[in-house]
């Protein structure tokens, strides 16, 4: 019985002695990361907060879209997108667009249409499929820009 008892403690000991190594003295290393080839634009630290906190809409306009088509509810739908539709573009600082290179502020224009495409739609000839492929239209233009285009503050 007190083989059994001192061979447990030997075993738990080196367990714990195990973990604690792996815990305080490994894991250290940097990820290999694949190569960024996206071209940075430099933005003075007020707008790039506001591209930023745009983008982030963005995502919350999708999922309140989803969430319309989930519900097969139009007027949500029409709601969410008519945020960041047109007029939201109205509000866009000069400063911004003189900094932003050309495809870029395309790529941004486009994605303000086709917001403004979907609530068009909801509102007036509301099919969930057409509102599902004008979102994959969406969600491309996002991810061309995200593959070409990061932001740095100056
Ligand atoms: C005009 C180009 C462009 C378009 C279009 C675009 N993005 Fe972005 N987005 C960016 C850039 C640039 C960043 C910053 C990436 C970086 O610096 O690593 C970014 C960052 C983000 C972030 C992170 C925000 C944060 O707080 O860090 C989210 C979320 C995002 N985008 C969502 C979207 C969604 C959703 C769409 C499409 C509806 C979209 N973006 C369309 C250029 C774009």
């Amino acid at each position: 019985m007190k083989k059994v008892l001192i061979l447990t403690t030997i075993f738990f000991a080196i367990t714990t002695f195990a973990l604690a190594y792996i815990l305080l003295f490994t894991g250290t290393e940097m990820v290999k990361n694949e190569k960024d080839t996206r071209i940075t634009v430099k933005y003075a630290p007020d707008l790039r907060n506001l591209v930023l906190s745009e983008m982030r809409d963005y995502l919350e306009v999708i999922s309140e879209i989803q969430q319309g088509l989930a519900e097969d509810n139009p007027e949500k739908i029409y709601k969410a997108a008519l945020r960041q539709g047109d007029a939201s573009l109205r509000d866009t600082p000069v400063r911004l667009l003189k900094l932003s290179p050309l495809p870029c502020k395309q790529m941004g224009f486009a994605g303000h249409h086709i917001f403004q495409a979907i609530a068009d739609s909801a509102k007036t000839n509301y099919k969930p499929k057409t509102t599902i492929k004008q979102m994959a239209a969406l969600t491309n233009n996002c991810i061309t820009c995200h593959r070409t285009y990061k932001v740095a503050s100056e």
